[in-house]
């Protein structure tokens, strides 16, 4: 409906950065996050206190978290695994975090060395911990619709993970399409099982791969079905080590252009957001991957592409 709220959820600093290889400087990083904050961007996913061997490129968190500029309205929730990362998140100023746990064992065990099972006794009272400091809180639900070590992913088994994180008290679920299989159809029927299961539409968050080109038809499954949160990652980065073929998070100026030119309102301006994009890159020495970073933004009045360098 044009002229509704839609919330993007930047994923960019943590998501995006997190696979590279190539160590970025932490200056850098902030570099980014205030170019983010600067586009209009409100919740920005900035980094994980994770174990800095699983997660080599985000090592740096608590100097990273420490150095952001606060502002007024804007969030930097962080990945938290344990009890030891809140502690760590806490020391460099979080008020925000997010945990996470997925649909298959399989991911899981891999990614956090848990079963789903071990993963929310873990959280729980790392949830708990959180809302008694007053914090908000977000849970992963991830592989929601496919897993790389065991497939096909049931929707009922998604939105049973995620009835559980709501069991422990997070304060919003989001379901990750972590190696980008989904289609809209599937998207549309994972919402109306979360819908049935109790998660209305405006209440979930969902987070799209474009590893093969399906993100953005995705979103829009998702805005048909009365969904308003969707997660980006701008420049398009994005990966995890352990979801092997994870390539690429559906950039946030891919989604900007679409709901600017859908009429949803968002707060985000694309032409800033396309100079975060080309910084980033720059970063990484490399092209930028998605279509708008590439064709640019698109004036109406004129004909003419917007934000290009
Ligand atoms: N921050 C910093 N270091 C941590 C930590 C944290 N939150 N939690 C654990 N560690 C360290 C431990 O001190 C230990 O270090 P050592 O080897 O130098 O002694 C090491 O990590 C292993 O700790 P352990 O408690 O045995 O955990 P584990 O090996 O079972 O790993 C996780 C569990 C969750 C800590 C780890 O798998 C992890 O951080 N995964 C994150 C993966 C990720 O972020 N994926 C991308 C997001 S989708
Ligand atoms: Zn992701």
């Amino acid at each position: 409906m044009p002229g509704e709220h839609v919330r993007i959820y930047e994923v960019g600093p943590r998501d995006g950065l997190q696979n590279e290889a190539v160590p970025i400087p932490t200056a850098a990083k902030r570099r980014f996050v205030e170019l983010l904050v600067d586009a209009g961007l409100r919740e920005i996913e900035a980094t994980s206190f994770v174990s800095p061997t699983a997660i080599p490129q985000l090592a740096d968190a608590d100097e990273l978290l420490r150095s952001l500029p606060r502002a007024e309205g804007v969030r930097y929730p962080v990945l938290v695994p344990n009890v030891r990362g809140l502690e760590r998140a806490a020391a460099a100023g979080a008020d925000a975090i997010a945990v996470f746990t997925a649909a298959t064992d399989a991911f899981t065990t891999r990614n956090i060395r848990m079963t789903i099972d071990e993963s929310l006794a873990a959280f729980a009272p790392v949830v708990a911990e959180a809302h008694e400091r007053g914090w908000w809180v977000r849970g992963y639900v991830s592989t929601a619709f496919g897993c790389p070590y065991t497939g096909a992913v049931a929707p009922g088994r998604a939105v049973e993970v995620a009835g559980r994180l709501a069991g422990i008290g997070v304060d919003e679920v989001c379901f990750g399409d972590t190696i980008g299989v989904a289609v809209p159809d599937q998207v549309t029927e994972l919402t109306a099982v979360a819908d049935r299961a109790g998660f209305a539409p405006p209440a979930i968050a969902y987070h799209f791969h474009d590893t093969r080109g399906t993100a953005l038809a995705n979103v829009a499954a998702g805005l048909a079905a009365g969904v308003r949160t969707f997660d980006a990652s701008t420049g398009g980065t994005g990966g995890c080590p352990y979801a092997p073929g994870a390539a690429g998070n559906l950039a946030t100026e891919d989604l900007v252009y679409l709901l600017d030119r859908s009429g949803f309102v968002h707060g985000v301006d694309l032409d800033k957001v396309l100079f975060a994009a080309r910084f980033v890159a720059a970063q990484l020495a490399r092209p930028l991957a998605s279509k708008v970073g590439q064709a640019g933004g698109w004036d109406p009045s004129s004909g003419a592409p917007t934000g290009r360098a």
